[in-house]
């Protein structure tokens, strides 16, 4: 087989070859479908191009060539093996209603054994078997057996494998024929003579349309001699310096590896098309990626941010596509930001887990949807953690959870804590008021009007407060916070809150976190006469609500600033 090591030769080389046929190349285009709203991204090189394999004419002719960016999301959960990647490069050419069979399965035939060298002797093929929408492909096995494939290499095959498309569930689509090298598919020539509508019904397309399909990590893989795409060209980078980060091997953490380098790679590229992480559509998958790259590089003991490092490899990789680099600084800065988020939760997001899954056989979704909200676990994760000890989730509590919370979250007038995740759970609630009685209390036992907050961070479990203060508290001093915030819940006071300026706010003497920049318009909250604090809530209704209050820690977090843990049971 030729010597190719990198995707840029393969690249190169593919393209050339169409080129001498007529082809004209066009540039890779968005991973964000333009004329498809039925799927989240790109997920094959004829993708854009379906407006012109339904009629419309292309201003660059009837016969094209590219290396298109792909992103498929099905393969996610595969992700881990040898072969399956979200992002991969596609090659392709097109015939928009010229060339048919013969020319099309000419052309691969050529390219495999005289481009890539690949003896005849290793290509087995397949064909479509006919169903009642289309006949069985004879024509096309005709043509292999004329080039010299032997009869007895060419198999027959049903729709699960020799049909391909649509791209999204509708458009074009047609029986294929497909190439293997020792058992390995390298590359897929689609016809496409249907157009599949949204009743679910074949029509004939005016325009007989060839589509191919070949992955440059596999074929690069294949011609090198790997069964693994993970040890080409395209990926080694990538893994190198996760060894390097995790101070680990390869070899003894292949899956992980594997799914880190892929997610953080697809990461990138979506990143690169202005889409931020988010709860919704692309913006979701963005996250799930990276949040499951996190979880991995923590099973291999990578305890500091890391993707930032592994995006700018991505970057430098690929140079030929220019948005990597022109948005450098948003995929940095993003990818960096997302993983504080995420880090902030996942260790006691994962200690939560433990705790509640321990010895029971399922998850109810109230459980699954508090991992989601108060810590950040995307459902696919708290899935696959529950896989792992075999467990099964309630996921249509969990739904059910979810489409209450985005009824609460669309009413809401300021759906975020001031710090710490997004959560509106009963807990984290009552925690939320606790902390604004424990500011105050600070203040009153330990006789000092300058204390301020420092930092808050609240999950159902706990609440963690950061205020200056320049020595230990004693044992005397922390019961008498403790007794005076119980007090003050047993009081039943009432929480109150009222819209006003900034400015007003502070006039009044609300507490405001130090270095904590606050919008001109401020809500603040009182708690009778005891507090009162700018804050966006949100908190109970009456101290009584809350519970019995009890400090777990006191220690020091940094110079000058103490840190407090305490609960509610
Ligand atoms: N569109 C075809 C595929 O993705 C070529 O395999």
């Amino acid at each position: 087989m030729k010597k190719i090591t990198t995707r840029e030769e393969l690249i190169k080389l593919y393209l050339d070859f169409f080129k001498s046929k007529d082809h004209k190349i066009i540039p890779s285009s968005s991973l964000i479908p333009s004329n498809d709203p039925t799927v989240l991204f790109t997920t094959a090189g004829m993708h854009p191009l379906v407006p012109y394999l339904i009629g419309q004419k292309h201003p660059l002719g009837k016969r094209l060539a590219n290396v298109q960016k792909c992103i498929r999301t099905g393969d996610i959960d595969e992700v881990g093996d040898e072969i399956h990647h979200t992002f991969f490069e596609m090659l392709g050419n097109w015939s928009l209603g010229d060339y048919w069979k013969k020319e099309a399965i000419k052309y691969s035939f050529e390219f495999l054994t005289k481009n890539l060298e690949i003896p005849k002797k290793e290509i087995s093929i397949t064909c479509f078997k006919g169903d009642k929408n289309a006949q069985q492909d004879n024509e096309s096995s005709k043509i292999w057996e004329k080039l010299g494939i032997e009869k007895s290499k060419i198999k027959f095959l049903g729709k699960e494998n020799n049909w391909w498309g649509p791209a999204g569930k509708i458009g074009p689509c047609g029986p294929d024929t497909e190439m293997f090298i020792n058992d390995v598919e390298i590359w897929n020539d689609v016809f496409m003579q249907y157009n599949k509508n949204i009743d679910g019904k074949y029509e004939e397309l005016k325009q007989k349309n060839v589509d191919t399909g070949m992955g440059v990590e596999r074929t690069l893989a294949i011609i090198n001699g790997f069964k693994d795409n993970y040890l080409t060209t395209t990926w080694q980078p990538i893994i190198k310096q996760i060894e390097k980060i995790s101070k680990r091997k390869y070899n003894e953490h292949k899956k992980e590896m594997r799914i880190i380098a892929d997610h953080l790679k697809a990461a990138t590229f979506i990143l690169a098309e202005n889409i931020e992480p988010k709860n919704v559509e692309q913006g979701y998958v963005l996250r799930r990626l990276i949040r499951r790259a996190i979880r991995y590089g923590k099973l291999i003991m990578i305890q500091n941010n890391f993707t930032n490092e592994i995006a700018q490899i991505v970057i430098e990789m690929y140079p030929d596509y220019k948005e990597l680099k022109q948005n450098k600084d948003f995929i940095l800065r993003e990818i960096e930001k997302e993983e504080n988020r995420f880090r902030e939760g996942l260790t006691s997001g994962l200690k939560y887990f433990n705790k509640i899954s321990k010895g029971k056989k399922n998850l109810s979704g109230k459980d699954a949807f508090l991992l989601f909200q108060s810590y950040g676990f995307p459902i696919e994760i708290t899935e696959e953690l529950a896989k792992e000890i075999k467990i099964k989730i309630d996921m249509k509590g969990y739904e059910k959870e979810a489409s209450k919370h985005q009824e609460l979250s669309r009413t809401a007038s300021a759906g975020k804590f001031k710090s710490g995740l997004a959560d509106n759970s009963e807990r984290t609630t009552q925690l939320h008021t606790a902390t604004h009685l424990l500011n105050e209390a600070l203040k009153h036992v330990l006789k000092d009007e300058n204390i301020k907050q420092r930092g808050s961070n609240i999950t159902p479990e706990r609440l963690r407060f950061d205020f200056n203060f320049s020595r230990k508290l004693t044992e005397e001093e922390i019961q008498k916070i403790e007794d005076l915030v119980n007090a003050k819940i047993q009081q039943g006071l009432e929480v109150k809150r009222e819209e006003t300026s900034l400015k007003k706010a502070i006039d009044s003497g609300a507490q405001a976190e130090f270095g904590a920049k606050y919008p001109e318009k401020v809500s603040v909250y009182s708690i009778g006469e005891f507090s009162k604090e700018i804050c966006t809530g949100p908190h109970v209704k009456n101290t009584k609500e809350i519970g019995h209050f009890k400090i777990t820690k006191e220690e020091s977090s940094s110079a000058g600033v103490r840190r407090i843990k305490a609960t509610i049971d």
